[in-house]
């Protein structure tokens, strides 16, 4: 028989060619310790995984019959990939099911950030009627810079667009082409960083893209510029961005990943009034959860049986 473990929560429904496949036994382990995998790893021959287990190489070489990694989602960056590699396992992700989830939590996010609908709404549970307080701004006319147009970054352009904001973007792989017919305006990351009226972040982490918006990023920003991270924790920088928003340089952030998740119970920035946080939400919602368990599962299954397929 073929193990497959699953050790974060992934939707069943989304499982499901791999739940009916008579030769694959599929269990559900969630919120296991490393060591506690490295116990019971050796028992499969496939890992499906969301964000929360970090696939160590500690954990590979446990894994002695394991042949595929699959990640329900797009970022792999909690699997040790190079390890993977060298053992000659697989590392499967789901890049397309949750593209368009995520932009819509950027955009819940940006409006929630420009209107402080959060805080109204813990304002009113505390029993008041503050109208003052809550003033916020448009979005129409003005800037929004976006480093990163891939997937994600491409339809936070077009509803960006939708709400009269002047798109400005950089990417690597972005030609004039392709920036024509989006509409948007190709600029390098300083040129961005000093037009902008909203700066929002869809790069993977990577070595290039670590501390991104850093100290001398925030120091070239116009006053008052407002932040947003739906992609990875660690491409803004933290420490700056607390800095920024400390001297009023910043004047919102609306926050969904962190350099350390869980966020802890006491971070800084948990201190500040304009600033939104959600716990890493971007792909939570019916519809990506489904679609990415899918396409996971469909991957890993060509892999168990030996067909082509696509990896990370
Ligand atoms: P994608 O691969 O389609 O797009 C990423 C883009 O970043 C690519 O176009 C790439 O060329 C570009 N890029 C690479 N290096 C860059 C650099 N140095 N500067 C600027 N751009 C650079 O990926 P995607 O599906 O759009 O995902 C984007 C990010 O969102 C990833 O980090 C992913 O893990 C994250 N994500 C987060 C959530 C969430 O729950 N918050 C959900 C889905 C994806
Ligand atoms: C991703 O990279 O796909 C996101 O982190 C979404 C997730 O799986 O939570």
């Amino acid at each position: 028989m073929i193990r497959v473990l699953v050790s974060d929560p992934i939707s069943e429904q989304g499982l499901g060619k791999l739940l009916e496949a008579e030769d694959i036994v599929v269990e559900k382990k969630t919120g296991l310790s490393e060591d506690e995998l490295c116990a019971i790893i050796a028992e499969y021959d496939a890992l499906l995984v969301r964000s929360q287990t970090k696939v160590t190489a500690k954990i590979m070489e446990h894994g002695t019959r394991l042949r595929v990694i699959g990640r329900a989602g797009v970022g792999v960056d909690n699997i040790d990939v190079p390890a993977a590699t060298q053992r000659g396992i697989v590392v499967l992700n789901a890049p397309d099911g949750n593209t368009i989830s995520t932009a819509e939590h950027t955009f819940a996010m940006m409006i929630s950030m420009a209107r402080k609908i959060p805080q109204a709404y813990a304002s009113i549970l505390r029993g008041e009627w503050d109208r003052k307080t809550f003033v916020g701004v448009e979005l129409n006319n003005k800037v929004l810079g976006i480093l990163g147009l891939g997937r994600i970054g491409t339809e936070v352009a077009k509803r960006a667009q939708a709400f009269g904001m002047k798109v400005l973007a950089y990417d690597p792989f972005l030609t004039p082409q392709r920036a024509n017919a989006l509409d948007v305006q190709q600029c390098t990351v300083d040129e961005i960083v000093v037009a902008a009226d909203f700066i929002t972040v869809h790069t993977p982490l990577i070595k290039e893209t670590k501390y991104l918006i850093s100290e001398r990023e925030f120091g070239m920003m116009k006053d008052g510029v407002r932040i947003l991270n739906c992609a990875r924790g660690g491409i803004i920088k933290e420490e700056a961005l607390i800095e920024a928003l400390k001297s009023g340089k910043v004047a919102g952030a609306a926050l969904d990943v962190y350099e350390e998740e869980p966020l802890a119970k006491e971070h800084p920035l948990k201190q500040f009034p304009n600033v939104v946080l959600t716990p890493h939400l971007g792909a939570s919602t019916e519809e990506a959860q489904i679609n990415v368990a899918i396409d996971v599962a469909e991957e890993v299954l060509k892999v168990l049986r030996d067909e082509p397929f696509r990896n990370a």
